[in-house]
C-alpha cells in the first residue's frame, strides 16, 4: 500500500477539537491508514510565513506551517472565506472578489507546494482536501511532483452560471484539471461541475465520470459522499451520559424535552431562519408550550470576516427577542451558546436531546445531521428535522425534510417532532442509523481512495 498523504488547510493537531466537518473527518480517516497530515498549523507569526514544525502520534506525522498576516488575510480571510465559501454556497450577493487576495491565495498555495513537494515520493498518494487548496496539484506538477494527486470538495458545488460568475473563474477552476480525481459531496454536486467544465471550463466529457482538459490530459470525478464514524461515535455518545456535565444540563431541563442544533456561526447554517422557525414554533403551538428548550451551540468562527461579525450580532438580538418574548420566570425557551466543546460530550448532547435541528440554507453534507442519529438511544431515539438543502438530505429520507426557507414548516416540523410517538421514531432512526454503520467514514476513505488508486 503506498503511504498517504493528506493535505488540508486545517490540521487537527492531537488533543485539538476542532468544530467543522472536514478536520472531524480527516482525523477519522486518518486514524485507520496512518499517514501524513499536512497543512496550516493554525498559527499566526510576525515573521514570514513558512515555518515547518513537525510532530508524530502512533501512526500520523504532522508536518504543518505557519501563515503571517499579509497571507492569512489574502488567503484564508480573503479570497477562500470571502470569495470562494459564498461563491459555493449560492450566495453571489456575498462574494467579494479582490485581485490581491487572489494573488494571495495563489502565493500560499505556491508556499504549500513549496513544502510539501520535496517531502513527497513517487509511489506517494496526496489527498488535498477542500477549496482553500484548489491549484495545489497543478503547483505540485509545475515542481515537478508526478505522484497522484485526488482532490475531494466538502462543500457545494452551486451551478455553471454562478461559479462563470466569478471573475477570471477558468483561471483557477482549470487548475483543477491537474489532479487525477476530484470527489465530491453528492451526484448533484458531481453533475454541477461536470456542466461547468462543459459550457464554460472548456473540457469535455468522455465518458462515465470521465473528462478530458483543454490539452488532452485525461482525469475523473465522483460522488463520494462524506461520514461519520458511526459505531465510534454511538459508543463515545453512550459513555458521555455519566459526564457531569450531561448530568448538570439534564437536571437544569426539569423533564422537559431538548432539541439541539450544533453549527459553527456561520450564514450557510441558517441560525436566523432556524431561530425564527423555532419562534414561528413556539406561536402556532401554544398546546406545546413550555414543553421543549432548545439550545443552540455555535461557535464563532471566522470571526475576522465582516459577514460572520454581522451574523453574530444579529443572532444575539433575535435570540434576546426571543427570550424576551416568550421565557417564564422558571423557562427560558432558547439557551444560545457561542462555545465549543469537546466532542465526546457533543455526542452526550445529542443523545440528550429528542429533536435535532439542522436546517443549513445550503451545506456540502453537514456532518451533525449524521452524528446526531448514530448518538441516539435505540430504545428512545429523538427525530431529526433536517434541511432538503445539505448534502445529507440525500441519503437520510427518513429525516423530517424540511425547506429551511419555509418558516411555517420548520415550525410545525418541530412540533411533529416532539410528538411523534416512540414506535415511528424507532422506524426511522433504525433506517437512518443502519444506513451509517454501513456507509461510515471508513467506507468513504476506502471508496475515495480505491477509485484514485486505480486511476
Ligand atoms: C467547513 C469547511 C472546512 C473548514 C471548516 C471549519 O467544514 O469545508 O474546510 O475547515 O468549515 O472552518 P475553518 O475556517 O475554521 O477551518
Amino acid at each position: 500500500m503506498s503511504r498517504l498523504v493528506v493535505v488540508s488547510n486545517r490540521v487537527a493537531l492531537p488533543g485539538e477539537s476542532r468544530a467543522g466537518g472536514l478536520a472531524v473527518a480527516l482525523q477519522a480517516a486518518l486514524g485507520e491508514r496512518g499517514g501524513v497530515w499536512f497543512g496550516w498549523s493554525g498559527k499566526l507569526v510576525r515573521s514570514h510565513s513558512g515555518q515547518v514544525h513537525e510532530q508524530r502520534e502512533g501512526d500520523i506525522r504532522y508536518v504543518t506551517l505557519d501563515l503571517d498576516r499579509a497571507d492569512l488575510d489574502a488567503y484564508y480571510n480573503g479570497f477562500s472565506n470571502r470569495t470562494l465559501w459564498p461563491l459555493l454556497h449560492f450566495r453571489l450577493d456575498l462574494v467579494d472578489y479582490d485581485r490581491a487576495t487572489r494573488e494571495g491565495y495563489r502565493r500560499v498555495n505556491a508556499l504549500f507546494a513549496d513544502k510539501l513537494a520535496p517531502l513527497l515520493r513517487e509511489d506517494d498518494t496526496v489527498w488535498v482536501h477542500d477549496y482553500h487548496l484548489i491549484p495545489l496539484a497543478a503547483l505540485l506538477r509545475e515542481r515537478g511532483v508526478g505522484c497522484r494527486i485526488g482532490f475531494f470538495l466538502h462543500v457545494p458545488v452551486p451551478s455553471a452560471d454562478l461559479l462563470m460568475a466569478m471573475p477570471d473563474h477558468q483561471r483557477l477552476f482549470s487548475t483543477l484539471y491537474a489532479y487525477d480525481l476530484l470527489g465530491f459531496q453528492t451526484r448533484r454536486d458531481n453533475d454541477r461541475f461536470q456542466s461547468y467544465v462543459r459550457l464554460y471550463g472548456g473540457g469535455r466529457i468522455v465518458g462515465e465520470g470521465l473528462l478530458e482538459a483543454p490539452g488532452g490530459r485525461r482525469f475523473r470525478t465522483g460522488a463520494f459522499p462524506i461520514s461519520i464514524d458511526t459505531a465510534h461515535i454511538a459508543r463515545q455518545a453512550a459513555a458521555a451520559m455519566a459526564k457531569p456535565a450531561l448530568r448538570a444540563l439534564r437536571t437544569s431541563l426539569e423533564r422537559r424535552m431538548l432539541a439541539i442544533g450544533v453549527d459553527r456561526l456561520d450564514y450557510s447554517k441558517g441560525l436566523p431562519e432556524r431561530f425564527h422557525g423555532f419562534e414561528r414554533y413556539l406561536q402556532r403551538h401554544p398546546d406545546q408550550r413550555g414543553t421543549l428548550t432548545y439550545l443552540q451551540i455555535a461557535p464563532v468562527s471566522r470571526g475576522e470576516v465582516g459577514e460572520y461579525q454581522h451574523l453574530r450580532s444579529q443572532l444575539e438580538q433575535i435570540a434576546g427577542h426571543i427570550n424576551g418574548a416568550h421565557a417564564e420566570p422558571d423557562w427560558t425557551p432558547l439557551r444560545y451558546v457561542n462555545r465549543n466543546f469537546p466532542h465526546a460530550t457533543l455526542t452526550g448532547f445529542y443523545r440528550s436531546a429528542r429533536v435535532g435541528l439542522v436546517t443549513p440554507l445550503r451545506d456540502g453534507m453537514n456532518l451533525v445531521a449524521k452524528e446526531y442519529v448514530a448518538a441516539q438511544d435505540p430504545e428512545d431515539p429523538g427525530v431529526l428535522v433536517l434541511s432538503l438543502l445539505a448534502g445529507a438530505a440525500q441519503e437520510m429520507s427518513e429525516a423530517l425534510l424540511v425547506n429551511p426557507h419555509d418558516l411555517d414548516g420548520v415550525a410545525d416540523a418541530i412540533a411533529t417532532a416532539a410528538t411523534m410517538p416512540l414506535a415511528r421514531r424507532r422506524e426511522r432512526w433504525r433506517a437512518m442509523y443502519d444506513y451509517l454503520l454501513e456507509h461510515d467514514i471508513h467506507a468513504w476513505r476506502r471508496s475515495y481512495l480505491a477509485s484514485l488508486e486505480s486511476t
